[in-house]
């Protein structure tokens, strides 16, 4: 038997209409924002995610599926969203036209990671990208409508916020970091990387040791620009306005490198150690990095298998029709009939006359709210037997008025 990959699974039934309520909620919401769909290929060239999330991140550096494609070229399965998007607003010539754009997408994201609980290697995101709008109120709009995409879905939260500052007051405040962190003995072996590759990355370190060492380190919070001051400040009172609750996480710089300015989390407690729902932030240059003209840009991606764990459905009613033949000659009639219901309702035909009894057990089965059953007796009387399995009312219909 050949099993799916280590890491990688099927979505079935229930669980299936959990995800497909998920996306439709999100949708709405979405839209509703101004945000439009768009699908980007899966597969990639490796250069794209090297340049975008950064070849010193764990992403790149030990997760990608990467491969040399039949025709030599260096690829691979996309491990987010979002440098797909800019890629395409980039190849679209959106960057020379001008103006705002805002796009949202769903699918799978791959990550070779040591798999665990609500960390698959195969998983799916919905995300969603502004490009164009400067303001931090794109920022707050943003982490307000995944607030109501969480609400609409009965989840429970925290959020984190931070600010990663700007090339203006980025560079001395990494300098000053380096310094302290120069000054520490026995960070872990991926600090001793990242001091040299991002040392902004070694504040994020999960490792206990680390951890404690870097308890009076530097905060970026405490050296930012004006300009940088000023917009978390807007975005902390916007969302103080909105009755939103979120903790100022000095430290949470993000496992990917494009991030400036603002960076968010969204964390659940009911799901173990992969606790962080969605994620998101601003990503100023990432457009000039791929090659566009500077434009600014704001996004998010919550992580759809994380949030099935918490969603719980709606206790689903009896639905739709399910039809069946007592005999043979009843099949044809039954055929067309439910394609002609099919038109207006949710209908499951059997192809293959069966006593009522064994039609009975599956249209319970399969959780319809109607049996309807054709026999000899009603081909003659051209009528229809219908049950209603809620009420348990028997009627004879005839199949013109079905
Ligand atoms: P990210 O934080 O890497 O951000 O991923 C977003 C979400 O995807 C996480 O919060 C988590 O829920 C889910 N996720 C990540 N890795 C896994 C995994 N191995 N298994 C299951 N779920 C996972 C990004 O991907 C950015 N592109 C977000 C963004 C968009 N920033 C700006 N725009």
């Amino acid at each position: 038997m050949i099993n799916a990959l280590r890491g990688m699974k099927d979505t079935l039934s229930p669980e299936s209409k959990i995800y497909l309520h998920i996306i439709n909620t999100c949708t709405k919401i979405a839209q509703n924002y101004g945000f439009s769909f768009i699908e980007t290929p899966i597969l990639e060239e490796t250069a794209l995610f090297k340049r975008s999330v950064g070849e010193s991140s764990d992403i790149v550096g030990k997760e990608m599926y990467q491969f040399t494609d039949k025709g030599g070229n260096d690829v691979c399965l996309r491990p987010e969203g979002t440098a797909g998007v800019v890629r395409a607003f980039v190849q679209e010539k959106y960057d020379k036209a001008g103006g705002i754009r805002r796009f949202f997408y769903h699918g799978p994201m791959f990550r070779y990671e040591r798999p665990q609980k609500g960390r698959l290697r195969q998983f799916h995101q919905f995300g969603a990208e502004t490009f164009g709008e400067a303001s931090v109120k794109e920022d707050a709009s943003i982490i307000l409508m995944l607030c109501e995409m969480f609400k609409a879905l009965g989840i429970g939260f925290t959020l984190e916020i931070n600010s990663l500052g700007c090339p203006s007051c980025m560079p001395s405040y990494r300098t000053g970091l380096v310094h302290f962190l120069d000054t520490l003995e026995g960070l872990c072996e991926d600090c001793e990387r990242r001091k040299l590759t991002n040392p902004i990355r070694v504040l994020d370190c999960k490792n206990v040791t680390c951890k404690g060492l870097l308890h009076n380190a530097p905060l970026l919070v405490n050296h930012l620009c004006e300009n940088c001051a000023l917009d978390f400040d807007v975005l902390k009172t916007t969302l103080n306005r909105f009755g939103i609750s979120y903790t100022i996480n000095s430290k949470l710089v993000r496992g990917l490198d494009y991030y400036s300015k603002t960076a968010f989390e969204f964390v659940s407690s009911e799901i173990g150690a992969q606790s962080a729902i969605a994620g998101g932030g601003r990503y100023d240059r990432l457009v000039e990095f791929l090659d566009g003209n500077s434009t600014p840009g704001v996004g998010f991606a919550m992580g759809i298998e994380r949030l099935m764990e918490l969603v719980k459905m709606p206790e689903s009613s009896r639905e739709g029709y399910y039809i069946g033949a007592l005999c043979d000659e009843a099949l044809d009639i039954v055929f067309d009939l439910v394609i002609k219901k099919r038109k207006s309702d949710k209908v499951l035909g059997s192809y293959e006359a069966k006593s009522l009894k064994n039609h009975l057990k599956l249209a319970d089965k399969n959780y319809v709210k109607f049996c309807v059953c054709l026999g000899e007796d009603e081909l003659k009387q051209k009528s229809v037997w219908v049950k209603n399995l809620e009420t348990k009312e028997e009627t004879i219909i005839k199949i013109e008025d079905f």
